[in-house]
């Protein structure tokens, strides 16, 4: 089965307090897909990482231990998500690539968080490609693609249909210096897509059947960059 690469961000993952209804629908599409696709997803920290990463910061936490806070809090989503899996995933989240690629003989779906600091989850995802040999990284993020600058601060903004690998690394520039959100994708993870040469696609993770087609490698709407 083809393997795909899901980098499932956290803001999207998890909503108001509570709130389980999109985990139990995007639950019921991935152990779809995963039936034709062998599935890797790893969660992002979302909300709750830069709360815990805000309050740690205010306590004088070094920037490498407010990432191991946040890659906690990747676990914690991983593991909300794991539940609504059930039986199609691994039963604890996965701590290193190593890890994934075992469970992924033995599993339809792979589910982990963060694994070191100084980088997000999406670049975890682009590592876990290259290690599972993934053709495809699917990220599911708050907005329906790449734009030419952020769409919340410059109205001109327009979202690009389809750009290469050196176009993102250029509009992404240096990766951030700090822990705590990022932008459409990380800086780190789009050099090794670039490097491996593996498509990705940046979709908005609220349109569930748009997310399903990007994961099945159908047409979709969103950023394509390959
Ligand atoms: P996320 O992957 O959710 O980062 O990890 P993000 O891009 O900042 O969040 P979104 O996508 O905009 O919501 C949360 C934080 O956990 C740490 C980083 O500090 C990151 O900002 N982290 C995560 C790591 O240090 N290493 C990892 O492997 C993963």
């Amino acid at each position: 089965m083809e393997p795909v690469v899901l980098s499932l961000g956290g803001s999207v993952l998890v909503r108001d307090e509570g709130d389980t209804s999109y985990i139990r629908r995007i639950a019921k599409i991935l152990i779809g897909v995963s039936s034709n696709h062998k599935l890797y997803v790893v969660t992002g920290g979302g909300r709750t990482a830069r709360q815990y990463i805000r309050a740690g910061r205010d306590l004088g936490a070094d920037e490498s231990y407010l990432d191991e806070i946040g890659i906690e809090v990747t676990r914690l989503n991983a593991r909300l998500l794991i539940t609504a899996l059930g039986h199609h995933a691994n039963h604890s989240p996965l701590k290193t690539y190593e890890e994934a690629v075992h469970a992924g003989r033995t599993h339809s779906i792979v589910v982990m968080g963060g694994v070191s600091p100084g980088i997000t989850t999406d670049a975890v995802s682009a590592l876990l490609a290259e290690r599972v040999k993934a053709k495809r990284v699917v990220n599911a993020t708050s907005t329906d693609g790449v734009y030419t600058a952020d769409p919340k601060k410059d109205p001109s903004a327009e979202r690009i249909l389809r750009m290469t690998h050196a176009e993102l690394v250029s509009l992404l520039g240096p990766s951030p210096a700090s822990a705590g959100p990022s932008h459409a994708f990380d800086a780190v993870g789009a050099k090794v897509l670039e490097r491996s040469k593996i498509a990705l696609a940046v979709v908005d993770g609220n349109d569930l059947p748009n997310l399903r087609d990007a994961l099945e490698g159908k047409k979709f709407k969103g950023t394509l960059v390959e």
